[in-house]
């Protein structure tokens, strides 16, 4: 059985003194051994978020990082500086990213690798379009996207990290993906790891399922056999987040 993991990606949002508040907030209400819980604050907030979930259930994730040890990268956190802090998740080629900040298949493939030999657990991140949806290339489009960030991963580290499929048209849309199109995608990520390495491999990978998960909707979609969990945007900036993990 894979245990499911509900990640709040919280983006560009809640400056560290409305972060420290809204954890405080629902850390109670999050007290589970049942599901793995994640909340990913900016980096300025990385700190405060991993004292005050210390003694919890809640594990803090980056939104990214550079696959660079150290040097010359303006703006950029290595995997390193995230370690020594203690965090414990980061997501990778959230679409946003490989949108407006150019993040390619390449450069997720380089972060995956960094963040598994520092045992930091990557939640990858693919996705289509809405054009690339309704001209019937989903499988195509997600099919590459894993494959290249897979590429020379062994299949020993595949059970160390997270798929995120998030089709861009439902992300802080309010449009869901149905049950069946999120278990059509998620069941297909299966199979391509399934076609790379194997069976067990495949069986033994967790996959999420993001795009306007909300408490109304996470039930119905964790019920499905290839959705392992979520990574929430909107809802995980509010007290929805608790629902949402008891879903
Ligand atoms: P959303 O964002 O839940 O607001 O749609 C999900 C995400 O981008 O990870």
């Amino acid at each position: 059985m894979r245990k499911k993991v509900i990640a709040g990606n919280w983006k560009m949002n809640k400056t560290n003194s409305e972060a420290t508040e809204f954890l405080n907030q629902i850390k109670e209400g999050i007290n589970t051994d049942k599901v793995d819980v994640v909340v990913c604050p900016t980096y300025l907030s990385l700190t405060d978020m991993i004292e005050l979930t210390k003694d919890t259930k809640i594990s803090v994730g980056a939104q990214n990082m550079y696959f660079e040890e150290k040097g010359a990268y303006t703006g950029e956190i290595s995997g390193e500086m995230l370690k020594e802090i203690g965090v414990k998740y980061c997501i990778i080629g959230h679409s946003e990213r490989r949108q407006y900040f150019a993040e390619t298949d390449d450069n997720v493939n380089k972060k995956a690798k960094k963040l598994i030999e520092l045992g930091i657990t990557p939640i990858i991140c693919v996705g289509e379009s809405l054009d690339q949806r309704e001209n019937n290339e989903t499988l195509v489009v997600v099919t590459n996207q894993v494959t290249k960030a897979l590429q020379d991963i062994s299949s020993e580290d595949i059970s160390k990290m997270v798929i995120a499929y998030e089709p861009i048209w439902a992300i802080g849309t309010g449009r869901t993906a149905t049950n069946d199109q999120a278990e059509e995608v998620c069941m297909q990520i299966r199979e391509v790891v399934k076609n790379i390495y194997d069976e067990s491999t495949a069986q033994n990978l967790r996959i999420q399922y993001g795009g306007s998960v909300t408490k109304d909707n996470a039930k119905d979609l964790f019920a499905m056999p290839n959705i392992d969990g979520a990574l929430v945007g909107g809802a995980s900036l509010k007290s929805d987040f608790i629902d949402i993990v008891k879903a």
